[in-house]
């Protein structure tokens, strides 16, 4: 165990590092996309809901047992339910972020890449066929992936090195208010396009006959995804927040901007997709088969303009993915460094490795080991199910049982009203303990065990 360690400067810095995890390849390519098809303004209230009912409560399920210990997950578990099979649970948390880095990292290096790309060639001119056949052709072949993804985890690598301070804390505080900037910059050129107002129509005009059962389980599935839950990540990043700091603020203000970010990327992405003829998308095409297209069209006549907006775009991508791939790498890092008395530089260089290989595997998918299937998946698309669907929804699952049940009311009481000084955290306290007790594992339940019939 360490004597000291490292807390986060202040509410700011608590709030950029969550957002800066909860940020990310999700509320740029899966948000915008599936508003438009679950009923725009229909289906965004329905994800305001489930963000602050659902995935808010879980949230703060974990920011609970992460504070109230100051461990990592599976000290955590051992500190609040000793010699129980808990433990077993803490490092679950420990094993799936490291399999999300993994493939996460691939997708991050393609992003390299296209930043790269954007710097020294231009898409000007070019046919849409042409740009998805350029982007087909990267992600199959063997090199480029693999390099891409080695810098991406490499950075990442490098800012953990740096500790919760000096590194996460620290790129995060100076990155997260440079995106939000950037996205705006983004939405202000995108709007101004001709034609772009039906991508406005897109995403806002309330439809509820697309509101259906699948929409529904699409918002709340993605809220949760979104807010990076169910394995580790918000409880690790809240066991260095201070013992003085509102949980609830910091929680709602981690959703409020993940929220906002979501709909912003939206009228950044939508209105521009419209401007340009084309149908939405989501998934890794729209990134980087239909936006590069757009850059493409609209450069034929401003190509100044095109190459800049380009530029600005992949490095939004990659700054918004780096930000979250580091929150995945810390709740491993922590583990080994607290519960295996490694350094952080040890610790780091040991998952980096871990994580390496893996991804590797996730990016040979794409081309030469693309026939190998797991369960009629790729590696790739593997990784992806068996977190996404499984790993995060039975994680959070059990951390909501685990507040809800096996830790005593009055602990968690402490731990979100200080000790009962905070007076709007008491006023709301039995409702949110309602939610984290039985609404919540009710309603995650449901989930995965839909996805596991599915
Ligand atoms: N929230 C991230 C995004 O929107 C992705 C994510 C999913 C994640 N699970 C996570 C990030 C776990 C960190 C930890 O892109």
């Amino acid at each position: 165990m360490q004597a000291s360690r490292e807390t986060f400067g202040n509410r700011f810095a608590v709030v950029m590092a969550m957002a800066g995890s909860a940020i990310g390849l999700g509320n740029i390519w899966r948000f915008p996309y599936i508003v438009g098809e679950g009923g725009g303004a229909a289906f965004i209230i329905v994800y305001l809901f489930s963000s602050f009912f659902l995935s808010l409560p879980i949230l703060l399920s974990e920011a609970v047992i992460g504070r109230r210990t100051g461990a990592n997950t599976y000290g955590a578990m051992e500190k609040l339910a000793p010699g129980t099979g808990w433990k077993w649970m803490g490092l679950l948390t420990v094993i799936s972020p490291l399999i999300i880095l993994s493939y996460y990292s691939v997708v991050g290096g393609w992003s390299v890449d296209f930043f790269a790309k954007s710097l020294t060639i231009s898409f000007i001119g070019e046919s849409g066929e042409q740009v998805s056949s350029l982007f087909g052709r990267f992600i199959s072949s063997v090199w480029g992936p693999l390099a891409c993804h080695t810098v991406f985890l490499g950075l990442t690598a490098l800012i953990v090195v740096g500790g919760v301070k000096g590194g996460i804390e620290k790129f995060s505080k100076i990155t997260m208010p440079v995106l939000f900037f950037l996205i705006l910059l983004m939405v202000a050129y995108s709007l101004s396009l001709p034609g772009s107002k039906a991508g406005v129509d897109y995403l806002l005009r309330p439809d509820f006959s697309k509101l259906d059962a699948h929409a529904v389980a699409s918002a709340m599935g993605q809220s949760f995804f979104s807010l990076s839950l169910g394995v580790g990540t918000m409880l690790t990043y809240s066991s260095y927040v201070n013992k003085q700091e509102n949980l609830i603020y910091t929680g709602v203000g981690t959703a409020i901007f993940d929220l906002l970010f979501a709909l912003i990327a939206g009228f950044a992405v939508m209105p521009a997709v419209f401007a340009v003829g084309l149908e939405p998308a989501g998934g890794p095409g729209l990134v980087f088969s239909t936006l590069p297209y757009i850059f493409a069209q609209i450069g034929i006549s401003a190509p100044w303009l095109s190459g800049i907006v380009s530029i600005l775009f992949f490095l939004s991508i990659l700054v918004a993915a780096l930000t979250s791939s580091i929150s995945m790498l810390e709740v491993g890092v922590a583990f080994l460094m607290e519960e295996k008395g490694l350094s952080r530089k040890k610790a780091t260089s040991l998952l980096f490795l871990a994580a390496w290989l893996l991804g590797c595997l996730c990016s040979l998918s794409f081309g030469p080991l693309s026939e190998v299937k797991l369960l009629g998946n790729t590696i790739f698309e593997f990784c992806d199910k068996l977190t996404s669907n499984f790993l995060m929804t039975f994680g959070g699952l059990l951390f909501t049982v685990f507040v809800g049940w096996k830790m005593k009311k009055s602990e968690v009481y402490d731990e979100l009203t200080n000790g009962g000084t905070l007076r709007p955290n008491v006023r709301c306290f039995g409702v949110l303990y309602f939610i984290i007790r039985y609404l919540a594992p009710a309603v995650i339940g449901i989930i995965f065990v839909t996805n596991l019939l599915g």
